[in-house]
């Protein structure tokens, strides 16, 4: 027996894109179903970055009291480059008159996830997207199945892949799994969450001799740290101690405050753009679309811009039958996805020692990071991408 649902828009991927679209859609009256393979309990605990600029915090606040952002959330005015044990501070209002909020990414899933339950949407987790059908047509489908094997088909008057970087939706898109525009990094982050007091006021992105490190924080009793290791470590192969010494060393003229370390992880560096962002009426937003390396904290925020792209779109679409913004999403989605994926390529490779680096590339490095803090002109280009560019929305 198949189940077979009715829809206007399906969604696959209930993370903050296909949740953010679904709340955008419902504002303007458009019904939609989002479908995730993962249960809720297990969304609301993936750990991810927990910067958000200012854009996509005031997105955030059409959830009303559903948004936690502004209150649990804490406005950051600037960020540290320490370069060689020198702080130099950017300080974001002054240069670009915007901030960021520190807030985590699985916050901002709670908060969708809650929101989007309250206004009745119908939120199906538990279902495995197999393939789209009839991408070309008024009328494609999502095939699937559900938890218990039983074949699930949605038919929809469009399909968004939120599915993330492993997307299912992609192939529909592009032709093949993985097409797309790939770089990758000799290096990765191992992360870590620690119960201790923060270390410093705002984050602190330090370039030394040993490598990158990234000071950030959570709330006043848990912190989030990283340093650069290489992409294969294994994240038992560091005792406690080990771990504090390899960030200690890596952030000269602080002394961090250490605890006991609870989670660790490591992330893998990568930067993808899809070929084509849609097919038909088939469109992939996010991680689906896109990968950047973390440094910068991009990722999100450019998702929630993919989508607010996507939502005026598919409102002249299917409200207006009007297909021009349809037709031009793709174009316009990357003109910004470029200019994120330049500076989050930049601030990696600004900060990071890469590991085959000649003495000239090492010297250059310190030259560029001297240009930028030096320099209110440099400074103000990186607060400015920081921030986040003004969401397009035409
Ligand atoms: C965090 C992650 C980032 O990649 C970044 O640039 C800033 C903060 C974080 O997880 O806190």
């Amino acid at each position: 027996m198949t189940l077979t649902v009715r829809t206007r828009v399906a969604i696959v991927g209930a993370g903050p894109a296909g949740l953010l679209l679904s709340h955008l859609l419902a504002e303007a009256g458009i019904e939609s179903v989002v479908v995730d393979s993962r249960t809720r309990e297990e969304i609301e605990s993936t750990i991810r970055a927990g910067i958000l600029e200012q854009g996509t915090v005031e997105i955030l606040d059409s959830l009303g009291d559903h948004s936690r952002a502004r209150s649990l959330g804490h406005r950051h005015d600037g960020i540290e480059l320490r370069v060689d044990g020198e702080g130099h501070r950017i300080d974001f209002p002054s240069l670009v008159g915007r901030s960021v909020w520190l807030y985590p990414q699985h916050e901002v899933l709670t908060d969708l996830i809650a929101a989007r339950l309250a206004g009745g949407q119908d939120l199906r987790f538990g279902i495995v997207a197999e393939r789209i059908d009839d991408a070309e047509t008024d009328r494609p489908r999502v095939v699937g199945v559900d938890a218990d094997g039983q074949p699930v088909v949605i038919d929809a008057e469009f399909v968004v892949g939120a599915d993330g970087s492993r997307s299912v939706v992609r192939s529909t898109v592009t032709g093949s799994r993985f097409g797309g525009h790939l770089r990758e990094y000799p290096f990765a982050w191992f992360g870590i969450l620690t119960e201790a007091p923060p270390s410093a006021d705002e984050l602190i992105y330090s370039n030394s001799p040993d490598g990158f490190a990234l000071i950030s924080q959570r709330s006043a009793t848990v912190q989030r740290m990283y340093f650069q290791c290489d992409p294969e470590t294994d994240t038992a192969a560091y005792s406690e101690a080990q771990l504090w010494d390899e960030l200690q060393k890596r952030v000269p003229g602080t002394t961090l405050e250490e605890g006991p370390i609870f989670q660790r992880d490591v992330l893998r560096f990568r930067s993808f753009v899809a070929h084509e962002l849609r097919r038909g009426r088939v469109a992939i937003v996010g991680d689906a679309a896109h990968t950047v390396p973390p440094t910068g904290a991009k990722g999100m925020n450019l998702a929630v811009a993919d989508v607010i792209l996507l939502d005026r779109a598919i409102r002249s679409l299917l409200l207006q039958g009007d297909e021009r913004r349809i037709d031009e999403f793709a174009d316009a989605a990357r003109r910004r996805i470029w200019k994120a994926q330049h500076f989050s390529w930049w601030m990696t490779s600004m900060l990071h020692a890469s590991p085959d680096a000649s003495d000239f590339d090492r010297l250059r490095q310190r030259g560029e990071l001297r240009s930028i803090v030096e320099s209110e002109a440099g400074r103000t280009y990186l607060a400015e991408a920081y921030t986040g560019w003004p969401f397009a929305t035409a």
